[in-house]
């Protein structure tokens, strides 16, 4: 065995989704951020196009997010659909993080590479960070919503057209136990082609 496979197990299935409302005043800081950012460029990638792209707000850019996106989800939903609850966290959870990760996919230009596969590097470069932030015990949220897919997002974040947002990861320190997960079995997720 090349390396130690218990411990790096345990970081796989210990890895878990913990929401900012569950995070501590302990602050994370910028030396921890760009650990994750360094584990998450060494994702594959088809044709080392490197498609990952990050933006991190940390100290007043926080509350510049929390504006930005809690206000354009207000100007973007229909009277009907709107929910106070949904504004609330767009605007509260950025300020109850030590950072905020806006994760994103720079298209190439030649688009030569599918588009799905960009985004499915992206993908392994957000379970590199996953991992080594659970590794220094951090709690992280990687969080979608209605505005994280709009173009109004692309310019606030600085993308092209053609480039995408994939969401944003919360981060902070947990403040009680750590969660358990579940998982299905191999069996139930798994068919072997033998012949
Ligand atoms: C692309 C992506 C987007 C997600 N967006 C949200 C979200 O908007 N809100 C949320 O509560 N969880 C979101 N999650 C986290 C999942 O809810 C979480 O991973 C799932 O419940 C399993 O829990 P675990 O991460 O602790 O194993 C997202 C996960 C992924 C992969």
């Amino acid at each position: 065995m090349k390396y130690d496979l218990s411990e790096i197990n345990e970081i796989i299935q210990n890895r878990r989704t913990i929401y900012p409302e569950f995070f501590s005043e302990r602050k994370v800081h910028k030396e921890q951020i760009e650990g994750l950012l360094r584990n998450a460029t060494w994702a594959p990638t088809h044709g080392m196009t490197q498609p990952w792209r990050f933006k991190v707000f940390m100290g007043s850019g926080l509350s510049k997010l929390a504006k930005f996106q809690s206000e354009l989800y207000a100007s973007i939903t229909e009277k009907e659909a709107y929910n106070e609850r949904k504004f609330d966290k767009l605007q509260n959870r950025p300020l109850k993080s030590s950072a905020v990760i806006a994760i994103c996919m720079q298209r190439q230009k030649s688009q030569k590479i599918p588009e799905i596969e960009e985004i499915a590097a992206v993908s392994c470069a957000v379970q590199n960070m996953l991992l080594t932030g659970t590794a220094y015990g951090l709690a992280i949220h990687w969080t979608s919503s209605t505005p994280t897919y709009r173009t109004e997002m692309k310019s606030f974040l600085g993308l092209e057209n053609n480039d995408r947002c994939l969401g944003f990861l919360y981060i902070g320190y947990p403040k009680d136990e750590w969660p358990k997960g579940q998982r299905k079995p191999i069996e139930y997720v798994t068919d072997w082609i033998n012949e």
